[in-house]
């Protein structure tokens, strides 16, 4: 952090000022976007809502920031019958609706896309594929390149891996042209068991090289910022352990609920949704040690290290680990909202859980008896992303016969959304004759003094793809064991004796359930 503080020398004017300058903001160091190697992106399951909500967005924009390969084409598949006229205008349509005008530019791109319709459990469908994409390779001169995204339920992840396998779409040259990559989404199964099925059957088709599979908050900027933040400063790391380091707090509160997607919320609650991937990454980039070199193999072999040191919990004292919630009615930011059981399409006795407060420990050198506490729920009072980590007390307090308080521990909060800040709490003099402390803030806004575009998550995700970077990917192993950690934790909850006992009910825009602060 570039940042000074300045302590205006004086009784009468203590002022603490954070400097941050543009000059001192180095952005020298960036390295803008590469390309990938030029590419057909297929999209299959592109008249679903993710296509032409965020997949097609997210490559105009590329398109219009110079950020797509020099020869590329778009792909849509779908099961619905529609000409390229037809895909083109629907998607022109979703651009306009996200207020993406741009006419001309829009006419350029759009002839870069095309549609084809597919049947998924069809093999004659998928070799019709294979041969219309040859022709686009000679039409785009895009190398036999093929990106494969499925923007579809998890359910036909399995079996669209297996045609695209059969019809040889998997298949790869030694020469580097004409790879095949495959990218997915979460869920990847609902447990242990169902997640290393359904890796095995992709895999029998798709090499782990070839398998992104998504994982859209470490596509933010400020998640990938944890690791510059530790490992591109000599000052933090030193103190980022037991030694002064008191508990860590990892948060994704929301104040969205369930949505339109009740049929699959249903099956996930809130652990499925959250912890297994988003609040497991977070805590991996907190938590790991430094790999010796930026490179994606290190990168991913420390964060799985992070996983595999997870203590197991212990699911005979769920109480003291663990607090489950459901949103009730209530108000947000001044509108009614209804209890989850209310929302369309829920049950209306479901035991679903909204929210999680987990107590985690990490058994190893660094993090030796440290608790790590996890919270995710919907409805609640604020969306707020972030990583707390409090530092311990001072070991001993000269001022213990003077003040009448205790001194406050150091905090340093990592912001990811809205607050995108780095803010470092410490204690300083209040102005005036007595002895008083006070705490004050060092701040950095991460977007303060920067020029120039912003990916979103998508974009991110896109670009990596094309130039086959899997380092901000789930690799299969790291999916597994933090699935077989939190499988266990699962099976204990969902149990007939535990389902509803675990339950406690919140009302919407609280802070969660009133237990919370039992763990
Ligand atoms: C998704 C979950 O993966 O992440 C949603 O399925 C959740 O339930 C969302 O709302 C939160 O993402 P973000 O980026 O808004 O924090």
């Amino acid at each position: 952090m570039d940042n000074n503080i300045k302590n205006k020398n004086s009784a009468s004017n203590s002022m603490i000022r954070v400097n941050t300058s543009a000059q001192e903001i180095s952005q020298k160091k960036c390295i803008n976007i590469e390309h990938g190697d030029p590419c057909s992106i297929v999209i299959i399951g592109a008249t679903g809502d993710l296509t032409s909500r965020k997949l097609v967005p997210a490559l105009f924009n590329l398109y219009l920031n110079g950020g797509l390969p020099d020869s590329f084409c778009i792909v849509g598949c779908g099961r619905t019958k529609l000409n390229d006229q037809q895909f083109k205008r629907k998607m022109e349509k979703a651009l306009t609706e996200k207020g993406i005008p741009d006419d001309s530019k829009w006419r350029s791109f759009s002839k870069f896309l095309h549609y084809r319709s597919v049947d998924y459990e069809n093999p004659g469908s998928f070799i019709n594929l294979a041969k219309f994409l040859k022709k686009l390779d000679q039409k785009h001169i895009t190398r036999g390149n093929r990106i494969f995204y499925l923007a579809l339920p998890p359910s036909l992840y399995e079996p669209v891996a297996q045609m695209l396998g059969e019809s040889g779409l998997s298949e790869e040259k030694e020469n580097g042209n004409g790879w095949s990559r495959l990218v997915i989404e979460k869920p990847i199964g609902r447990d242990l068991k169902t997640a290393v099925e359904l890796n095995q059957s992709i895999q029998r088709h798709f090499r782990e090289h070839q398998i992104f599979r998504i994982d859209h908050y470490l596509a933010k900027e400020t998640v990938q910022n944890i690791l510059m933040f530790r490992f591109a400063n000599a000052i933090f790391e030193p103190i980022w352990n037991r030694r002064y380091i008191d508990h860590v707090s990892i948060l994704a509160l929301e104040t969205l609920g369930v949505e339109h997607r009740a049929g699959y919320y249903e099956q996930a609650g809130v652990i499925r949704d959250m912890f297994q991937n988003h609040l497991m990454q977070i805590l991996a980039f907190t938590a790991m040690e430094a790999p010796s070199q930026f490179e994606t193999g290190r990168v991913r072999d420390e964060k799985v290290k992070v996983f595999r040191s997870l203590r197991p919990f212990p699911v005979e004292k769920l109480h003291e680990h663990i607090v489950l919630g459901q949103y009730g009615p209530g108000t947000i930011n001044g509108k009614r909202v209804p209890g989850y059981r209310e929302e369309p399409n829920i049950k209306p006795d479901s035991l679903t859980p909204t929210f999680a407060k987990m107590k985690v420990f990490i058994d190893n050198w660094r993090w030796q008896g440290i608790p790590f506490y996890i919270t995710s729920g919907k409805r609640l009072a604020r969306k707020i992303t972030e990583i707390v980590i409090q530092f311990k007390e001072v070991p001993h307090s000269m001022f213990r016969q003077t003040l009448e308080e205790r001194i406050d521990a150091n905090q340093l909060k990592l912001g990811i959304y809205p607050d995108e800040k780095i803010i470092l709490t410490f204690q300083t003099k209040n102005p005036g004759a007595r002895v008083c402390l006070r705490s004050a803030t060092l701040d950095f806004s991460y977007h303060q003094n920067y020029i120039g575009p912003v990916l979103d998550a998508y974009e991110k995700v896109l670009i990596d793809c094309m130039l086959g970077d899997q380092m901000l990917f789930w690799r299969q192993d790291g999916i597994e064991h933090c699935w077989s950690y939190l499988t266990p934790i699962l099976n204990e909850c969902e149990s007939c004796d535990n389902r509803s006992k675990m339950l406690q009910f919140y009302e919407s825009g609280s802070w969660g359930p009133l237990s919370t602060n039992r763990i």
